[in-house]
């Protein structure tokens, strides 16, 4: 597995998702094993959040990750907006660690910005790494001025991660926020990076460009999706299984390097916008 540091710690180079994860008792099993073969397969950072099924989520990941060694997992996850000051996020923060299991995270993430003051949000989340309940913070859904915003608050600029909406049919990050992100060396984390399985964007999997190169390269579209995020500088995609054929799928995108002919091919056929875009968000 090809790394990145996100706080000094190693994380993959894919991670894995996990929402709508945990909210339907007869798939749990699979879902876990899902999650344990990703694990197995190097994919070690998982991204949470207690939104998703109202904490299921974060209860089914600590089931999946119970016998792995903890140092080697990268565990994100994400609080509400309206919980994100200092009169809920302790306790929010406690919460997610006990459904998780853990007694620490190695990144808490703010969901997206809300009506809390920027500069509450940092300072609570500075407090929560001084007592050792998580090692680093980021923030979701924040575009690029919104990242200066926070950068003009005190302490802001410890965030260590944007993670946004980001896939091969979507790319208006790459027109502003990804080349800050990367000009201040921080990565962005790419979530639905595989348009939801193409339903986003319905005729992406389907498309010539994809198929013709997931034929050359005997990839499943799935995988050319994700090599071509890969390619980008910075950028780790979280794609989200409930099988662990589809996760070990997601796994092996990592030995796809796409040329720069087939990048070309998606490029043509998937255009970065040329002018500033809204934040693409589900
Ligand atoms: N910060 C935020 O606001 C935010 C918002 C949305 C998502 N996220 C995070 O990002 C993660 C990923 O996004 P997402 O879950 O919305 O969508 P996604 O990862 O783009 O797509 C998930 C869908 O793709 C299918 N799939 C996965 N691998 C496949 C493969 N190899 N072949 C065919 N189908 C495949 C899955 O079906 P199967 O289960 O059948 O494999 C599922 O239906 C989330 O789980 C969550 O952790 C964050």
């Amino acid at each position: 597995m090809d790394f990145i540091t996100l706080c000094g710690a190693p994380a993959g180079r894919i991670g894995q998702g996990t929402w709508e994860l945990g909210v339907r008792p007869e798939r749990a099993a699979q879902e876990r094993d899902a999650l344990r073969a990703g694990i197995e397969a190097g994919m070690t950072l998982l991204d949470t959040a207690e939104m998703y099924g109202e904490g299921a989520a974060e209860e089914l990941l600590g089931q999946a990750i119970r016998g792995f060694d903890r140092e080697r997992l990268y565990l994100v996850s994400k609080v509400y907006p309206h919980n994100a000051g200092r009169q809920n996020i302790f306790q929010c923060c406690e919460d997610s660690l006990r459904r998780m299991g853990t007694d620490y995270l190695d990144l808490y993430l703010l969901h997206w910005r809300g009506t809390i003051p920027l500069a509450e949000t940092v300072e609570c989340m500075e407090e929560l790494k001084a007592r050792g309940r998580i090692r680093a913070w980021g923030v979701s859904n924040l575009d690029r001025s919104w990242m200066e915003d926070l950068f003009r608050t005190d302490g802001g600029d410890r965030c260590l991660t944007d993670q946004v909406l980001y896939h091969l049919g979507s790319r208006g990050v790459e027109y502003d926020l990804l080349p800050w992100l990367q000009q201040h060396q921080l990565p962005l984390m790419a979530y639905c990076p595989l348009a939801q399985g193409g339903s986003l964007r319905q005729e992406l999997l389907g498309s010539p460009a994809v198929q013709q190169i997931a034929r050359t390269r005997q990839a499943s579209p799935c995988q050319v999706l994700l090599a071509f995020l890969l390619a980008q500088s910075g950028v780790v995609p979280i794609p989200r299984s409930s099988s662990a054929r589809h996760t070990l799928d997601n796994a092996a995108a990592l030995d796809l390097r796409l040329t720069a002919e087939e990048l070309g091919i998606l490029d043509k056929a998937f255009p970065a916008p040329d002018h500033p875009t809204p934040l693409d968000v589900v």
